[in-house]
């Protein structure tokens, strides 16, 4: 299988790039994320360890549309076809409506919501010609439940579902299936400094083994959501 991750080089997105990195099959894993430094070292220790695998990466911000369409087009460019797209990078800044700064919603859309619609957008055409292939969007438990610090963050996660629910009705008949993925609180980088304990909240494997399990299931079923959250709730 060929898999494409954005924010690929740290978290969630990496855990998942080293779930399909252990399979024995080997999968073509293709990494995407801004700091090329960071990428690429991970894109090096993941074929390193891996060797069946084949990694390739490029960097790019996938805020910037122009950025997403030359990621799109280098992907094209690899004559490969495209079995699993993880819509993955993220930014997590919470807030509230009434007092986080000017363009703090602007920004969140641009990193969580254009980012996936762009992308694919982009990639949609060559994966309804093949009929076939998998798209997973990285919602949250913030998608789904409002609370008093979400802000622009819950917000931007609430509209990424609402594309991932559209998606699905969209992609029925065309054999191209969606899954919208629901995690509460997983220990990433986004929470290092937070004081909060590791074992407080879920592992960034966790949700990374629901996104590998869910990519082999029979080609008629289609797991639409995937909801988890930490055993002792929500913080
Ligand atoms: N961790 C959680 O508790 C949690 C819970 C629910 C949902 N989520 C969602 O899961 C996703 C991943 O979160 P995470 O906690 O794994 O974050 P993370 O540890 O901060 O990692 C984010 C990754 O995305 C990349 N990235 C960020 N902005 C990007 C951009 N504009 N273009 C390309 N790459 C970008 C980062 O690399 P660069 O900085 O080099 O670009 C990094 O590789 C996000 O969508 C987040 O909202 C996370």
């Amino acid at each position: 299988m060929n898999i494409v991750i954005t924010g690929a080089s740290k978290g969630l997105g990496r855990a998942i790039a080293e779930k399909f990195g252990e399979d024995k099959q080997g999968h073509g894993i293709f990494l995407c994320a801004r700091n090329k430094e960071q990428l690429r070292a991970f894109a090096l220790e993941l074929q390193g360890r891996f060797p069946r695998t084949n990694v390739q990466y490029y960097a790019c911000d996938v805020s910037k549309p122009a950025e997403v369409q030359e990621f799109a087009n280098w992907l094209l460019q690899q004559n490969i076809r495209i079995d699993v797209l993880v819509n993955n990078a993220g930014q997590f800044i919470p807030g509230s409506v009434h007092s986080e700064p000017a363009g703090a919603l602007q920004q969140m859309i641009e990193t969580n919501l254009y980012s996936a619609y762009n992308l694919t957008r982009a990639l949609l055409p060559a994966m309804m010609q093949a009929a076939q292939g998998h798209i997973f969007n990285m919602c949250s438990i913030a998608s789904l439940q409002a609370y008093a610090n979400g802000g622009a963050y819950s917000i931007s996660k609430f509209a990424l579902a609402g594309f991932s629910k559209n998606l699905r009705e969209e992609m029925k008949p065309h054999n191209i299936k969606v899954t919208a993925v629901y995690p509460g609180a997983a220990y990433t980088d986004s929470w290092s400094g937070s004081g909060v304990d590791p074992k407080r909240i879920m592992e960034a494997a966790d949700v990374a083994a629901l996104i590998y399990a869910a990519s082999f299931l029979s080609p008629q079923a289609c797991v639409e959501d995937i909801i988890l959250r930490p055993q002792l709730g929500d913080l």
